[in-house]
Parts: C-alpha cells; structure tokens; sequence
C-alpha cells in the first residue's frame, strides 16, 4: 500500500512551504517532496543574502500577466501585511531600503528558518533528494506520486516547483511539463529580470566602465524605468536594467537616457557664460560619474572644449547621445543569472481564489510556475506567499 498523504507539496521553496504550513495548520496530513539537498535554496540566495521578501506597497499593477486580474484575489487574502506580522513574529529584524522593499537585517537564512520552523509546528513532513514522476490522477478520487524512494498517495498534489532560473540550484521547468501533461495551456516563457549582453563594440567601450553604476532611464515600446544601471564585462546590470526586461522583446533596441534629472542642452545654455572657461569634460563629471564621462568623449571631437567654445550643433549632437541613446542588447544572460520566468502555465484553467486546476480536481498550481510575474523589489516572494497561502487554505 502507497503511503497516504492527505496533500503533497511538490517543491520546497517559498511557495510550497507556505501552501504546506497553511495547509498543516488546518490539521492536514502535509508533505513537501523536493529533489534539492536543502529546502528553500532561493530563498537563501535572495536580495543579496538578505532576502527582498515582501514590499510595503503591494497591488496588482506591480504583476504581469496575461490575466492581469488574476493575482488580486489571492493577494488580497494574504497581504504583505500579513507575512510582515509572521516575520515580527519571530523576532526577525528588518528595514526598509527603499520603494517599499523590506530586507532582512542580517541574512535570508532567517526567513527560511522561519518557514521551517512554522513547518515543524504544523507537523509538516518535508523529503529532500527526492525525485518525482509525473502524478496519476486515481479514478475514484486522488492522486498517486511514485517517488524515487517509493508510492505515496494523496487526495491533493500542490506543484510548487518554481521555474528553471538558477539551473545549479535544482532549478527546472518540471512543473510547466506537468500543466502541459494535464492538459493546461503553457504560455512562451522565458527568463526575466536579467541583465542584458552586449555585442563586442560596446562589450570594448563599457567593459571599461565595469563596476560604474549611474541613474538612468530606459525605455522599450510599451514601458520607461527610471533607476540604478551597472556597467558589467558582458553588458549591462542593476535594478533599471532587469526591471525593464520584464518588458522587454526580443530584438527591441533600448533607449537609454543617462542624464534623466536635467536636460543637458539646457543646463549648458544656462552655465555657458557663467562657468564659460570650464572644459566641457570637467563640467559633464560634476553631474556625470567622471569614468562614464570618458567613455562617451571618447574620439569625441569636441572633448576638450570649453562651455563657451563649444558650438551649439556639436552640444546638440552631445545631448542626443546622452538623452536619447539606442542599446541594442545581443540578448540577456539567460536562465543562469535570472531572478524569475516570464510567462508559464497560463491562468485561464486555475482558480484564482484556490490555484487549483478546473480540468482536474486536486490539482494545484502556486507561485513562479504560473503566469504572474512580479516587478523587482519584494513583489515575486509576495506571490509565492499569498498563492501558496490560498492553496494552503483549501487543499
Ligand atoms: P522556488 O524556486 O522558490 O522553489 C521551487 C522548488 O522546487 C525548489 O526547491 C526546487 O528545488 C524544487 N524543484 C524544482 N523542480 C523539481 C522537481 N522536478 N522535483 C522536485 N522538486 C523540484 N524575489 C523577491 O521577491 N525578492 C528577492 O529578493 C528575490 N531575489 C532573488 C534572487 C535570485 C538570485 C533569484 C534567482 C530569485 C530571486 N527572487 C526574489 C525570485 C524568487 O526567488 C522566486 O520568485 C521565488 O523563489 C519563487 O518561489 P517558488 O516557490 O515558486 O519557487
């Protein structure tokens, strides 16, 4: 006889370990099954160290989806408010760094602590190295989960297996092929909040300016970010850079303002007289990091000119290339740096007060997997808690 289960969690990273301490808490027979060594790697590698895990300022515009709707009911039930509540109740500190992001003060392995720990009270069972098949749906009510260690039955299978970001931690898109197996529509997916690559003319010039991080506005068809940019040696980083990724297509230039606080045309017709022996090199480094500065005068004929020599055509070819500059990204870093997947299985066959399936019952799909992806800055781990939460509820 198989094991019996009343829900099995399949995946121990943020979302399942919330759907199985909810679902423990109502007194349900909960195991969590995951292939990993150890539960919750994400969660430990997160916000630098210092897990990113909810924002102050939750709604669903900071959700995309093909479904734009789908996200509201869920976490509406539990908020950002509420998981905050867990957190002070352990005593975890924390701080606001900015935009409403709450960071842990000392490190991730607090908020994992914390999970396991709530896990451990609500009699939760969680199986590491453990591989799993594709479940069977038994005729008369259930599931059946054959295990590389053996049978287990369940009247509810959670899948909670995220997306393939981070393929070295055990990451997989396991649980896009089980929504596909069961029938459900797979929207392209792809990886997201990622930096961009460059192509080798700009991988010379900006490999220079490695570690420069400036504030900057970038813009693709349907969104601008205005933000933190990293020069990196492949490219380009930092919080702007992967939010706009979410937006992103494939092929799309990015128009890339490096100045977005102040006009240059302006602020040299303002200072032309005033500061009119200043190079024109020095004053751009007053408002611009000096090594970034370089980098754009470089072969530049008018580099070494003052405000007042500088003629008005050659500032306004300056000023174009400051406010109005179109990177084109050879691509991105991909899956083995990426903080989510865009896209998933799609929402249409879920319930979004439950995540269950509507084509099979005891079905559930929660957190990454799905098609809800979240903005930078707290916003993904919100989902991963409030669909693992209204699972939780039910299963
Ligand atoms: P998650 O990936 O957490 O868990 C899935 C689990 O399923 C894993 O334990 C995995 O081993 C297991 N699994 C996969 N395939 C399996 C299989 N076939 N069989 C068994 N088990 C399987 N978000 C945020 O809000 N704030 C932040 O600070 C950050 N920072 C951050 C940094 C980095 C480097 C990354 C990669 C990601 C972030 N994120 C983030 C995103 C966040 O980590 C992510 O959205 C959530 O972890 C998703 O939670 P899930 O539970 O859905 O998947």
């Amino acid at each position: 006889m198989p094991e019996r289960f009343d829900v099995i969690v399949v995946g121990a990273g943020a979302a399942g370990l919330m759907c199985a301490i909810t679902a423990g808490q109502r007194g349900r027979r909960v195991l969590v099954l995951d292939h990993a060594n150890k539960p919750g790697k994400k969660i430990l590698m997160s916000g630098g160290g210092r897990c990113n895990f909810t924002n102050l300022d939750i709604e669903a515009e900071h959700f995309l989806s093909a479904n734009p709707h789908f996200c509201k009911s869920a976490l509406s039930r539990y908020t950002q408010w509420d998981f905050i509540a867990l957190v002070a109740s352990h005593s975890i500190p924390y701080h606001e760094k900015s935009d409403g992001q709450l960071f842990c003060d000392h490190s991730s392995k607090d908020i994992l602590q914390m999970l396991l720990a709530e896990a451990g009270q609500a009699g939760v069972e969680v199986r590491l190295n453990t591989g799993v098949e594709t479940p069977v749906q038994i005729p008369n009510g259930g599931w059946s989960v054959l295990t590389n260690k053996g049978e287990l039955s369940a009247d509810s299978v959670v899948i909670a297996t995220g997306g393939p970001p981070i393929p070295t931690l055990g990451a997989t898109d396991w649980g896009h092929r089980i929504a596909r197996h069961f029938g459900h529509e797979i929207l392209p997916y792809r990886p997201s909040l990622v930096p961009y690559t460059a192509d080798l003319e700009h991988k010379a010039t900006w490999s220079e300016l490695s570690g420069v991080s400036m504030r900057a506005e970038l813009t693709v068809a349907s969104r601008s970010w205005v933000g933190d940019v990293l020069f990196t040696h492949r490219g380009l980083s930092g919080p702007a850079v992967l939010q706009i990724t979410n937006y992103w297509r494939e092929g799309e230039p990015v128009v890339i303002n490096w100045c977005p606080d102040q006009d240059v045309l302006v602020a040299w017709q303002r200072d032309r007289h005033s500061q009119g022996r200043k190079q024109l090199r020095t004053w751009l480094s007053e408002q611009l990091p000096r090594r970034f500065v370089n980098g754009l005068m470089q072969g530049w004929p008018g580099a070494e000119q003052t405000l007042a020599d500088i003629r008005q055509d050659a500032m306004a070819q300056l000023a174009e290339k400051l406010h109005r500059y179109s990177f084109q990204p050879s691509g991105t870093e991909g899956y083995r740096t990426a903080e989510v997947t865009l896209g998933g299985v799609s929402t249409t066959e879920i319930s979004s007060r439950t995540m269950e399936s509507q084509r099979h019952a005891g079905l559930f799909f929660i957190g990454e997997v799905l098609d809800v992806t979240g903005h930078l800055g707290g916003y993904n781990f919100q989902w991963a808690w409030s669909s693992g939460h209204a699972a939780g509820e039910v299963v």
